[in-house]
Order: C-alpha cells, then sequence, then structure tokens
C-alpha cells in the first residue's frame, strides 16, 4: 500500500472489533479473565489497549518499524528511550541544536544520575569520528533533523553507518518531517521518535509521543521499560490521533506547498534579514534535503533585520489570523519565539551560538489558505519596520 491509503487502512481489521468503521475507544483500564493463568491479548491498560494498540501498530507501519510504543507525551517516550538503552557512565552523543525540552533533560536528569552527555555539531557528518575518538562508552547517538528552528539538516545514511560501523545504537526525532516526508528506520537508524503531539495529530488537542523500534531486538527491553514505569498514552488520546493520522498525507501536501510558498515571499520582504527553509536553494542544506526527504515540511523560520525583542513583539501582536504558542504541526499557522518559548531553558550564550537570535521567529504553516496567510505575515512585517 502507499502511504496515503496505508494511513487510513493499515493495522485496524473492523472485523475484530464489531465491523467499526473507526477503531472503538476502549475506555477500559481491564479486561475479563475467565481462568487462572488464561492467556488473553490485553489484561490491563498499562500493558496494552486495544485502541493504543491500532495506533502503536499504524505508525510502526508508517515508519517501517517492528513496534510502536505511545506515551502520555513526546518527553515521556524519549525519556524511556534513554532509559531503557543508557545506564550511568555510557556516553550519548545528540546534535547540538536538539528541540530544548530534549537539552533540558539530557542535561538535568541524565547528566545528574551520570550518563556522559556530549552534544555535537554534526551537520559535517565527519566531525563525528572526532566525538567519538573523544569519549568511551558512546552508546547511542541522537539525531534531529530537520532541527528545531533553524531547520538545519544531518545527513542520516552517513551518520548511521559511521554509527553502526562503532556498535553505537542511533535514535532519531522525525517530528518536523512525519513519517510522511522522511523514514530514518529506512536509512539505518534504529529507534525514531515523534513527539505526536505535533503532525501525528495535527489538530493541536493532544499531547503524546510515540516511538517505533526496528527490531524485536529493540522491541523487547523496550516494552518491558515501558509497562514498568507506566507513561502510557490513553486511550482516547489514541483514537484522536488515530483520526489525525488519516489525513497526515494530505495535511503533509498542504502544510509543504503553503511553507514553501511563504519561505519564497518573506525572502523578498525588507523587514527579513534571512528565511530558513530546507526548501529553499539559499538553504545551507538544500541539497541534502533533495536527497533524504520527500518533501521541505510546514515549519519556516525567519531572522528578523531589526534583531530585537521588540521588534519581534511587533510582529506578534500585529498578526490576526496566526496566533502566537508553543508548539506546531496543527492545521492553524502558529508563531513562536523560539528563544524565549522553546528554547527558554537553554543558556543565552549556548542560544545565541547555535543562532537562536532574539529576533528569530518560528512559524508553523497551518494548511489554511496561502494568501490568508501571506497577507497576515506581510501586514505585520510591513509594521515592525517602523520598531
Ligand atoms: C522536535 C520535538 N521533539 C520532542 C518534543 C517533545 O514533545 P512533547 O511536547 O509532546 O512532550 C517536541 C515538542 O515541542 C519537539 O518539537
Amino acid at each position: 500500500m502507499k502511504f496515503a491509503t496505508e494511513a487510513i487502512h493499515s493495522s485496524y481489521d473492523s472485523d475484530e472489533h464489531n465491523r467499526a468503521i473507526m477503531p472503538p475507544i476502549y475506555q477500559n483500564s481491564m479486561f475479563r479473565l475467565k481462568a487462572i493463568g488464561e492467556n488473553v491479548p490485553f489484561r490491563y491498560a498499562r500493558l496494552s489497549n486495544p485502541t493504543r494498540k491500532v495506533l502503536e501498530d499504524t505508525v510502526a507501519a508508517l515508519e517501517h518499524g517492528a513496534a510502536g510504543f505511545a506515551f502520555s507525551s513526546g518527553m515521556a517516550g524519549i525519556d524511556c528511550v534513554y532509559r531503557t538503552f543508557l545506564r550511568p557512565g555510557d556516553t550519548i552523543i545528540a546534535v547540538s541544536d536538539i528541540y530544548g525540552g530534549s537539552y533540558d533533560l539530557l542535561t538535568e536528569v541524565y547528566a545528574q544520575w551520570g550518563v556522559n552527555v556530549v552534544f555535537a555539531d554534526l551537520t559535517d557528518a565527519g566531525n563525528f569520528d572526532k566525538v567519538l575518538a573523544e569519549n568511551s562508552n558512546v552508546k547511542m547517538l541522537w539525531l534531529e533533523t530537520p532541527s528545531n528552528p533553524l531547520l538545519r539538516l544531518v545527513d542520516i545514511p552517513a551518520l548511521a553507518k559511521k554509527a553502526k560501523a562503532a556498535g553505537v545504537l542511533v535514535g532519531m526525532d522525525n517530528t518536523f518531517a512525519s513519517p510522511y516526508l522522511q523514514n530514518p528506520l529506512d536509512m539505518d537508524c534504529d529507534i525514531v521518535f515523534h513527539s505526536a503531539t505535533k503532525y501525528l495529530c495535527g489538530h493541536s488537542d493532544v499531547l503524546m509521543g510515540v516511538v517505533v523500534v526496528k527490531s524485536e531486538a529493540l522491541a523487547k527491553p523496550m516494552r518491558s521499560m515501558m509497562v514498568n514505569t507506566g507513561g502510557v498514552a490513553g486511550p482516547m488520546d489514541c483514537a484522536l490521533v488515530l483520526r489525525g493520522i488519516k489525513t497526515l498525507a494530505l495535511r503533509m501536501q498542504r502544510h509543504c506547498e503553503n511553507a514553501l510558498e511563504l519561505a519564497r515571499r518573506l525572502e523578498q520582504h525588507p523587514a527579513v534579514e534571512k528565511v530558513f527553509y530546507p526548501g529553499l536553494p539559499s538553504h545551507e542544506h538544500h541539497e541534502l534535503a533533495k536527497r533524504q526527504m520527500r518533501g521541505f515540511g510546514g515549519v519556516v523560520t525567519i531572522w528578523l533585520k531589526n534583531d530585537t525583542k521588540e521588534a519581534a513583539n511587533s510582529v506578534i501582536q500585529n498578526l490576526n489570523i496566526i496566533q502566537m504558542a508553543s508548539s506546531l504541526g496543527g492545521v492553524e499557522s502558529l508563531v513562536n519565539h523560539c528563544y524565549s518559548q522553546s528554547h527558554s531553558g537553554v543558556p543565552h550564550e549556548i542560544k545565541t551560538a547555535a543562532g537562536i537570535k532574539v529576533g528569530l521567529l518560528r512559524f508553523s504553516v497551518g494548511v489554511e489558505d496561502i494568501e490568508d496567510i501571506w497577507a497576515d505575515v506581510s501586514a505585520a512585517l510591513d509594521v515592525s519596520l517602523n520598531t
């Protein structure tokens, strides 16, 4: 099956659910046993739940993996991956422009528990060899591409090949691309993660993380950690994300079209110093994006010529359709001031060194009419010229 078909029909057999066309919401914490020791597929919802199972199998199918795991938030999913595969004394190498929450989890939790946390600029894949040689007990490489908020890319197959040769497990945060645009497991990664809160859900009404692993050998310890620690997704949330996934292909097509058009127009606006979008020939990783992705995604970031909080605030306050909010990936267009929102916990020097300046604005471009989006953004930018 092709992606759009698989997103609608994969992993669900209506005959197993009273012929219900949509996967029913099993709002149950437990399932009946008729005899001691009876072997039943579902017993207790922390272990598994039929609605959650359909979702986990669907995302696993879309990511070409062996098994999926749905958590109550993206961070709970990433935490379960790290807890399963890292021990005190191990080293994790993560890309330097990682999502702010993942940075906090590594520095404020894992580093405190004796994991050696190393951030590295891996936009040049050769850099990985250097970092590997400088550190011992390297167990995991954690990638995020395109990254948040500068949409920088790393070469997934090249890095995964190097990591494989060194016996290092490769995990990849695929939230920004979604499985519609990129399948890391097909490029030799071992684990793929989604904050399903974003594109998989697509309607800004659920918090969820989904992890997919490549092999049953990786699934076994993940399953055990998930059950033991219990941060699982609830059935209602799973049903909402399943509904979202049915239109993922349609939504991603429109997100990509709108984002590319907006990025092109923004490049011409006098208030904008630089536009970051992998679909633009001016983007530093445009050629890699064409090779590695099937489209360029729905996030566009701009850096204002007037690199001040006042100018950024002026744009935000003069937007009418586009609202300021912390997340992305929903049908509605949003703006985010990364310096004070998604990356608020990251120290100033690290943020500015990574290019996350005070005059940076990230747009999650929705599926509205592009002319309405452009009218809103261009008018707000026009006003900011006077700040
Ligand atoms: C790239 C990325 N990874 C992980 C997360 C964390 O996911 P959640 O907020 O669902 O816990 C986010 C959330 O913004 C994200 O953007």
